[in-house]
């Protein structure tokens, strides 16, 4: 069994940064889930399906093959045997991931996938649902979380250094609507796992969160 440390929380929060930091440190693999769902959606979008349309959805899902793969210790996406890690980040594959991850069909097509990565190896896995439902044994749960403002500022930032022009208005609305759709939705909704522990980094550096992340975990 291998040591499970599992990071929940919102979009933006920070989660992957310092997921990534904290395997480094801690020698564990970084898995990042939030990416299999963004692969099956990039399947959606080229399909030409809308996310309205559940049955199209839960159809289009059946001939979906998405594999995890780490190659120089970098996770890569394949989906039908294609590499698709660099068309992952955008926001309309985002968007159409986080309007189909309420389908039950499209969550239980990755869950066996994701249970499986973190058995044999120690792993760092984040998503909204991983202390929750994916490994509600993980050996440590957070809940990564921030302010919709500093989440937006993060991501408005992260665009612009990109060379990409965003209005922070249109960020935070962005934010706000997902976070209500991961939030509310019936299946595996985003929430704190009771045994999770609480980490805002709003007013906290990456070296901090880090730091009180890794404090949790063994030696
Ligand atoms: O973390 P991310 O932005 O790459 O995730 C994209 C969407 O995928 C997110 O809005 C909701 C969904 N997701 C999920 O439902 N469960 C996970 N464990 C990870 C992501």
């Amino acid at each position: 069994m291998g040591y499970n440390v599992a990071i929940d929380g919102p979009a933006g929060a920070g989660k992957s940064t310092i997921a990534k930091l904290l395997a480094k440190e801690k020698g564990y693999i970084y898995v990042d889930t939030g990416a299999l769902y963004r692969g099956l959606a990039i399947h959606f979008l080229d399909k030409g399906i809308r996310a309205e349309d559940t049955k199209a959805v839960i159809e289009a899902v059946k001939d979906a093959d998405v594999k995890i793969k780490y190659e120089d210790g970098i996770q890569q996406i394949y989906l039908n045997g294609k590499n698709i890690t660099g068309r992952l980040r955008s926001e309309e594959v985002g968007n159409m991931a986080s309007a189909t991850a309420k389908i039950p069909e499209v969550r239980a097509k990755l869950l066996m996938l994701q249970k499986n990565l973190a058995k044999e190896q120690d792993v760092v896995m984040d998503g909204r649902d991983i202390g929750t439902c994916v490994l509600p044994d993980a050996d440590v749960k957070i809940f990564l979380t921030a302010s919709v403002r500093t989440r937006a500022m993060r991501r408005y930032e992260e665009l612009a250094a990109k060379g990409e022009s965003c209005s922070l208005e249109t960020i935070e609305k962005d934010i706000t609507e997902r976070d209500e759709q991961d939030m509310t939705r019936k299946t595996a909704p985003l929430k704190k796992a009771e045994d999770a522990h609480l980490v805002d980094s709003s007013d906290m550096t990456i070296e901090e969160v880090v730091k009180a992340i890794a404090d949790l975990c063994k030696g």
